[in-house]
């Protein structure tokens, strides 16, 4: 794992910005793995500003989203695919027929739906860059503490902490969904690269279970652990947990004159 520490959360979103731009110049057709939430609402933003300098272009490249609600429509402004034209998808050039959510409709079985949304990936040439969030009790996507290590895209009961982690952005007399599909942890550890960005002192602790805790469904985010190009991307705060700071810091200046010269693991 890469653990890289930055000042504030602003230049996470730059750095996190920058895989972005590399892997899409690097690589025609590139496959993103899209993440919602607040967190890389601030990556977005940097994404549409390079797409309107006229430094970005999407045009080629196909995403996956890694999670949807069950029981609202994607019009819905509580929907992903709401939040993904909304903050990202309208702004760029992007073929929107290019865009996936795995979105399991009113009269769709959500099992056929979620090994459907396996063979897209697949189809697709896989997941190059996989962008993450975390939350405060370790999930990714919407891999609940105690998910499968390999799990695929499911349907998934939302615990009681992510229910009241996300009640903030959800009115007191709203509809706020229970269930949802997402990408399994064994979907996520299939990209080449996975990129997890964590801001603020309430991810501290997913945070330091992460990196330095046992590898185990309790932490599903800990399951990066075994993958081989995982990127983890903290302002000060999120890290303030972790033994090592110092240690992440040198590795990492060292880190980038190895890059440099030799080039990453993989030419994606
Ligand atoms: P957040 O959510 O970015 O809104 O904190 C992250 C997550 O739950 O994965």
């Amino acid at each position: 794992m890469q653990v890289i520490i930055f000042d504030n959360p602003q230049q996470v979103a730059e750095n996190a910005a920058q895989w972005v731009e590399k892997l899409i110049n690097k690589k025609s057709g590139a496959v993103l793995g899209l993440a919602t939430g607040s967190t890389p609402i601030s990556l977005y933003k940097q994404l549409v500003a390079k797409h309107q300098a006229d430094e970005l272009s999407f045009a080629n490249t196909t995403s996956f989203n890694l999670d949807e609600y069950l029981g609202i429509d994607e019009n819905n402004a509580q929907s992903y695919r709401h939040f993904m034209n909304e903050n990202l998808f309208d702004h760029v050039d992007i073929d929107k027929s290019k865009t996936f959510v795995p979105t399991c409709n009113q009269g769709e079985n959500p099992r056929e739906q979620g090994l459907a949304y396996e063979e897209k990936i697949k189809q697709a040439g896989g997941i190059d860059l996989q962008i993450l969030g975390i939350g405060a009790n370790g999930h990714i996507g919407f891999n609940e503490p105690t998910s499968s290590l390999a799990s695929r895209t499911r349907i998934k009961t939302l615990t009681q902490q992510t229910l009241n982690d996300n009640s903030r952005l959800f009115a007191a007399d709203e509809f706020q969904p229970t269930l949802a599909m997402t990408m399994g942890i064994a979907t996520i550890l299939d990209a080449r690269y996975v990129l997890l960005m964590a801001t603020g002192e309430n991810k501290a602790s997913a945070v330091k279970s992460m990196i330095t805790g046992p590898l185990s469904a309790v932490c599903p985010a800990s399951a990066l652990q075994l993958h081989e190009n995982a990127i983890v991307l903290l302002d000060k705060a999120a890290a303030s947990e972790l033994e090592d700071q110092e240690y992440y810091l040198w590795a990492n200046e060292q880190n980038l004159k190895i890059n440099q010269e030799f080039g990453l693991y993989h030419n994606y």
